[in-house]
């Protein structure tokens, strides 16, 4: 696998409890590392990216093993219709791209599908400075732009009810000719549990 998952997620996966339907959505699948994993877990996946899905079809058959249980769409995961009862919701560096109000609007539908033992799995970009060959910031027209504090505000409002651990790490990309830092951001993960977890969950 080229792309592996996280320790993070990992962890997150192992402990989804046996009341959480073995339902699955990975948004901005990518290179498809999270739906591989998720269907391994015994999850029947849903992965959306905008992407041709062409290669990670391909991908898929060459694995067969998890094949049948992962389902690709190629779209916006912003105009994707979400079903409900949904036991997972996966969205790994991807969320910083879209509009703003699209994250939130996303997360709303999201977690209004959700099944009541659903959990999702945020990783997010926040306070994102990119730099230029030239060494200028470069700005990408369009993105959510968000800080730290207003993705805070953001879980707070999304989630109300639920059960949210946050964690945040700094994160940085680096130029291999020349050294320098062309990405830096703060890396928020969110783990969002719909019911309160029991004791055994939480530990
Ligand atoms: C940085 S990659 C992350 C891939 C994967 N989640 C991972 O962590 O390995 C971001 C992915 O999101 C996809 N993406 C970005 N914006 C999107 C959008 N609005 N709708 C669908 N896919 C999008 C890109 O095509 C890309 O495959």
């Amino acid at each position: 696998m080229r792309s592996p998952t996280s320790a993070r997620f990992n962890r997150f996966v192992s402990t989804v409890g046996p009341d959480t339907p073995r339902t699955a959505l990975d948004l901005g699948y990518g290179m498809g590392a999270y739906s591989i994993a998720l269907a391994r877990a015994g999850f029947q996946v849903v992965a959306v990216d905008q992407v041709p899905s062409t290669p990670f079809l391909q991908r898929l058959r060459d694995q067969a093993e998890p094949a049948d249980r992962v389902e690709v769409v190629e779209g916006l995961i912003e105009r994707h219709p979400i079903a409900g009862g949904l036991g997972v919701l996966v969205a790994k560096d991807v969320l910083h791209y879209l509009a703003p109000g699209d994250v939130e609007a996303l997360l709303v539908q999201a977690a209004a599908a959700s099944h009541p033992h659903g959990l999702h799995y945020l990783e997010v970009f926040t306070d994102i400075s990119r730099t230029a060959a030239n060494g200028g910031i470069q700005r990408i027209e369009g993105e959510a732009d968000l800080s730290a504090d207003s993705f805070r505000r953001l879980v707070e409002r999304v989630y109300q009810g639920w059960h949210v651990s946050l964690a945040w790490d700094a994160h940085a990309e680096q130029d291999s000719r020349t050294g320098l830092n062309y990405f830096e951001a703060l890396r928020a993960t969110v783990v969002a549990t719909r019911s309160t977890p029991t004791r055994k969950d939480a530990r």
